[in-house]
């Protein structure tokens, strides 16, 4: 009986040890996150200041409230959205922007890779 508890907390150790940790923000690649950027991203925003195209401008987004962008008409949700875009807020928003009370207009089914999403949040992190 212990042999068997203690040979299952092995395999729970070895398995644990296999599984890498969850990617997150601070450790995206941001060179990587370009990429995805302007594979996914860039048909509807720019990443320079003062451009909107579908989506508004994402230049200096990390940090700032919501719905900032002075000449785009973002969604009533959106402007009712009082959460700044953290790296967290960003993540859970990029990880499904339909089901998130956040994303209404943006017609664009998420990143479902976490590690797609900590690389794109490291670019955006350089736009400044
Ligand atoms: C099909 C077009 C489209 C695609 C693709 C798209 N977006 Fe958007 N995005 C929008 C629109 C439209 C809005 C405004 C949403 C609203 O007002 O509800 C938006 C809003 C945002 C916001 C909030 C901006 C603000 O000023 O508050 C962020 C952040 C964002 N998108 C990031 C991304 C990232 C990162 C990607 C790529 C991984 C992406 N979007 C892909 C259209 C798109």
């Amino acid at each position: 009986m212990t042999g068997r508890l203690i040979f299952a907390l092995m395999l729970a150790l070895v398995a644990s040890s296999l599984t890498p940790p969850p990617a997150s923000a601070a450790d995206g690649d941001s060179a990587a996150g370009k990429a995805v950027f302007q594979r996914t991203c860039e048909n509807c925003h720019a990443a320079v200041i003062g451009v909107n195209k579908v989506g508004p401008s994402l230049w200096n987004v990390v940090d700032r409230k919501p719905a900032a962008v002075p000449d785009f008409a973002y969604s009533d949700a959106m402007k009712a959205n009082k959460e700044p875009w953290t790296s967290t807020a960003l993540d859970a928003y990029l990880a499904d922007p339909r089901g998130d009370v956040h994303g209404v207009k943006m017609f664009f089914k998420g990143l479902p890779s976490p590690t797609d999403r900590a690389n794109v949040i490291a670019y955006l992190q350089t736009l400044k």
